[in-house]
């Protein structure tokens, strides 16, 4: 049986939600996941395995940090592919040689994940790996490997802290299959007071929330490993404020929602300033000449500049790994403060759970 968390027993401090404590708790989950891990490689094990293609499965805000991965394991020359558990369940896939399974969960009760997991094993994947949040799931039982994001309890249904800790840890998977370790260690070094500095932007993100409270429709776009932190950050912002937001790929834009672009349906662009930027650029003067108001996260020393419809924030700079996670929790801040401006239930948003635990 897994641990049940109660709400009451963990303590809000001066938080005055529990999203917002797990936002601001960041800076020291990822610490913790990192302990001892970079030196002491905590994935020896995977190395005596021949990995030679990965599957991610996951739900939800899980499967995003799955979308991420795949990029990056791709680009190292390890065929991945990311897909949504409830999806891959009920498919008869090929499954390569040496492949491994790789499920992410912050509960590790998910069922459809659980079920992907047993699919994936039945069809013959050779080695499989849990990232989870909680040591005691059932999900850490039924894998050959474990590797817990040391986030400590999320209560808010709204995942924030887990999903930039299971970041981190497919970065320490990565570091495990020997890919471009000197370059993501000292990343994953900077990364934790370069969250705390952007936590310090909290005010000034605040400072928009008024301007979304009564949209009812936003678009969110990105590129890359950035694509997944625009259907994140629209995630959150659909979960706890209610507004509509749809993330697309930014060079889908002139394939559909270009069309819904208007003075009232704001568009908030992911843009770090990294080699995908000047075709993002270009997506953002389309949203611009249709009169849609912009909202550009992009980081320190941006060619981007602000004018009446374009509002640049600049974000902490960091490396081409740990920029999403940098990203991501502007996005959390945004959506965390839309919905308090707007009166919500915060960790508690309607129809929604924090555990999936049926079909
Ligand atoms: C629910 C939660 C989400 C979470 C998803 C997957 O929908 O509200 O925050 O991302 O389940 O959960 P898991 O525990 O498997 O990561």
């Amino acid at each position: 049986e897994s641990i049940l968390i109660q709400p009451k027993l963990v303590d809000l401090a001066h938080y005055s939600h529990y999203m917002q404590k797990e936002i601001f708790e960041q800076g020291s989950a990822v610490a913790n996941t990192l302990e001892e891990r970079i030196t002491n490689n905590c994935m020896l094990e995977i190395e005596t395995f021949e990995v030679e293609a990965v599957r991610i499965l996951a739900c939800g805000t899980s499967y995003y940090a799955g979308m991420v991965a795949r990029i990056w394991l791709e680009s190292m020359g390890i065929p991945c592919e990311a897909e949504i558990a409830s999806e891959f369940r009920y498919r008869n896939p090929v499954v390569p040689d040496n492949a491994l399974v790789v499920a992410i969960s912050q509960s590790g009760e998910t069922a459809d994940t659980l079920a992907a997991l047993n699919q994936a094993s039945k069809l013959g994947y050779k080695y499989s790996l849990a990232i989870c949040n909680s040591p005691f799931s059932q999900m850490t039982r039924v894998t050959d490997l474990v590797l817990h994001t040391r986030a400590g309890p999320e209560i808010s249904v709204a995942s924030t802290k887990a999903f930039t800790t299971q970041l981190v840890s497919l970065l320490l998977l990565m570091i495990a299959l020997a890919k471009r370790r000197a370059e993501i260690v000292s990343e994953l070094r900077a990364l934790p007071s370069r969250i705390e500095a952007l936590l310090q932007m909290d005010k000034d993100i605040a400072e928009l929330s008024d301007y979304f409270a009564d949209k009812e429709h936003t678009l969110f776009l990105g590129r890359g490993t950035h694509y997944p932190i625009a259907l994140e950050g629209a995630l959150k912002l659909k979960e706890i404020s209610y507004i509509h937001a749809d993330a697309y790929p930014a060079g889908e834009l002139k394939h559909g929602p270009l069309a819904l672009i208007d003075a009232k349906t704001p568009t908030i662009a992911v843009a770090p300033n990294n080699h995908l930027l000047a075709k993002l650029k270009a997506n953002i003067q389309e949203v611009r000449a249709r009169g849609g108001k912009l909202f550009v996260f992009s980081d320190s020393g941006t060619p981007i500049k602000s004018d009446e419809l374009i509002e640049v924030i600049e974000v902490v700079k960091s490396g081409p790994f740990t920029s999403p996670i940098i990203h991501t929790i502007a996005l959390q801040l945004l959506a965390y403060h839309v919905a308090v401006t707007k009166g919500n239930d915060v960790d508690n948003p309607r129809n929604l759970a924090k555990s999936v635990t049926v079909e």
